[in-house]
């Protein structure tokens, strides 16, 4: 396996590594600035070769945050490891997890975010939007670089198989293809008006953790997101 590095905005990183046993592909994204910040660590067995691949762009000693969607392996595996790589890396991420899950796992005391705040990292505005449940996990939540209109949506736009670093082609297809074979979203009756709350961000590019940045219209994209979740809601009723 490799790593692969592509810069998919002003200052923004994006580092892919595709598992063939999987047939599944796992971003990383660094925002550089003062403070960089990590969003996504991957799993604990990814940690050599994304750090290696990170340390190309930034001394990996120099990050500040360490941030991620939700509490699962891809997402937060390898936490320990990157705040034992970076002495001064404080993990940030929302109230709930961290009242529920990482005031205990995570090495050193992780920064609470409330929905809404805001991380100044220099160089790019960095702001926490929480999204209970939304695709799953009660603690969920995405981030949005307020500098580049970029939003770090996670597991939202899941693609399957071997992407692109970034397209401006469909991305729905690809989406409704992994959802009806992975059932990862969790459905509330509050699902859609989450990700249409996404939709007023005025969004430029759309990072998505498995499949490729998205450069075309963002904000249609995430109104289709959104319908085709209140869709699956109405049919299962
Ligand atoms: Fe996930
Ligand atoms: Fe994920």
């Amino acid at each position: 396996m490799e790593t692969r590095t592509t810069e998919v905005a002003d200052g923004i990183y994006q580092f892919t590594t595709y598992v063939p046993e999987a047939d599944f592909s796992f971003n990383q994204y660094l925002v550089t600035g003062e403070e960089p910040l990590l969003f996504h660590t991957g799993g604990r067995g990814l940690f050599p070769l994304v750090s290696e691949a990170v340390g190309r762009v930034v001394p990996v000693d120099t990050l500040r945050w360490i941030s991620f969607g939700h509490v699962e392996s891809d997402e937060c595996g390898s936490m320990n490891q990157w705040l034992a790589a970076a002495p001064r890396a404080t993990v940030a991420h929302n109230i709930t997890a961290c009242l529920v899950s990482l005031n205990d796992l995570a090495d050193r005391e992780p920064r609470a975010l409330a929905d809404g705040d805001v991380l100044d990292i220099g160089g790019h505005r960095i702001r926490w939007i929480d999204t209970p449940h939304v695709p799953h996990a009660w603690e969920a939540g995405v981030i949005y670089d307020e500098t580049t209109r970029t939003l770090f949506c996670g597991d939202l736009f899941t693609h399957g198989g071997n992407n692109p670093a970034s397209t401006d082609g469909d991305i729905m297809g690809p989406t409704i293809a992994a959802e009806d074979l992975f059932h990862y979203s969790s459905l509330t009756p509050a699902s859609g008006a989450t990700v249409r709350r996404l939709a007023d961000l005025d969004v430029v590019t759309l990072a998505l953790m498995h499949g490729p940045a998205f450069g075309g219209d963002c904000h249609t994209a995430l109104l289709d997101l959104a319908g085709g979740y209140d869709k699956r809601i109405a049919d299962a009723g």
